[in-house]
């Protein structure tokens, strides 16, 4: 009997490369592994052999049913395998693109803006979207009458108190930071401002803007000139040019509006700059006395200067995107070439 038993192990061991199929594999099994396949068969006349040789052929009985029962389950397993692969993979398919997340334009812009003014020294602060008419404009010395609280720039929201609104600029954060530290105060605080405006490829109702602010004694126009200037060089280009027109803004004093020669026709003139030369950048100016005070600093120990950029213009200018909805359609399109 051993030798049968010796016989059967080395056509199971040559079977090991033929059997390549599930059909194969189960006349494998109803051979060899079933109750009346061939290896119980074996365990059966077991009693017939003499007690002495019972345990050299037990072990080696035992054995083969290992290496079958073994055999078959791997086996097994991997034609499952492959039988699920081929129901999903079809090789004649063409590759699929794997979109590559990036950043959105807008975002990336803030994150750049923030990085160079955190090397000239300003720290980051951020607010509430929801502001009261105190911050937004009572504390940025807005005259009671003045236009910009009109509805018409303004989104109010009915609330008991009937003062609460949608911040039309980052303006208020100033207040905000000046309340919660003392000067020295170097501060850049971006975020998102809401204008009750008519959509057009120029403007939005909802945008970005980046507001600084920094206090301290002594601290001059020409300070305030420099820092744009050297922030702007380092954001567009050492070739840039500035220039600074005289404006008004009721929270600063004296205020301007910074222009930055065009970057497409570098100041010849061209469609993105209207024929003009020249990019309106940013508001700036001195903070005004009465916005100190609402801050609680006093105005005659501290002088500052404070600015806003508007990023949707200013990533507009940098992507060549000339029409402003194009950066929220959420086309993919679009946001692929950043
Ligand atoms: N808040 C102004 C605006 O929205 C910009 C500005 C900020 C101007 C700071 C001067 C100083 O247009």
């Amino acid at each position: 009997m051993i030798e049968e038993i010796r016989e059967t192990r080395k056509k199971i061991e040559e079977l090991l490369t033929k059997i390549d199929s599930l059909e194969k594999l189960e006349n494998f099994r109803l051979e060899y592994l079933v109750k009346k396949g061939k290896i119980q068969k074996f365990f059966d006349e077991l009693k017939n052999v003499p007690a002495n040789l019972k345990p050299v052929v037990g072990k080696e009985l035992n054995e083969l049913r290992k290496l079958a029962e073994n055999f078959f389950n791997d086996k097994h397993a991997i034609f499952k395998s492959q039988s699920k692969t081929e129901k999903y993979l079809d090789l004649t398919l063409s590759g699929r693109i794997s979109w590559k997340g990036s950043f959105h334009p807008v975002m990336k812009n803030i994150d750049e803006f923030v990085e160079i003014f955190k090397t000239m020294g300003f720290s980051v602060a951020e607010s509430v979207d929801i502001e009261d008419e105190f911050h937004n404009f009572d504390a940025l010395n807005f005259p009671k009458d003045h236009p910009a609280r009109d509805m018409q720039d303004t989104f109010f929201i009915s609330n008991d108190r009937n003062d609460l609104l949608l911040r039309t600029h980052t303006s208020p954060v100033q207040i905000r930071v000046m309340k919660s530290q003392k000067p020295p105060i170097r501060t850049i605080m971006p975020g998102r401002v809401y204008r009750n405006e008519a959509i057009s490829a120029r403007s939005l109702a909802e945008f970005h803007q980046i507001e600084g602010l920094y206090i301290d004694k002594n601290v001059s126009f020409a300070e305030l000139k420099a820092t744009m200037i050297s922030f702007a060089k380092r954001m567009y280009g050492e070739n840039s040019k500035f220039r600074f027109r005289p404006s008004f803004f009721p929270f600063t004093e004296p205020s301007a509006e910074v222009d930055m020669s065009c970057y497409l026709c570098g100041g010849k003139g061209c469609r993105v700059c209207k024929y003009t030369g020249w990019l309106e950048i940013a508001g700036c100016g001195m903070v005004h006395p009465n916005v100190l005070k609402a801050g609680g600093i006093d105005p005659e120990e501290f002088t500052g200067y404070a600015f806003g950029f508007g990023i949707e213009r200013v990533t507009m200018l940098t992507t060549g995107i000339d029409d402003i909805r194009l950066l929220y359609d959420n086309d993919i399109r679009v946001l692929n070439q950043f």
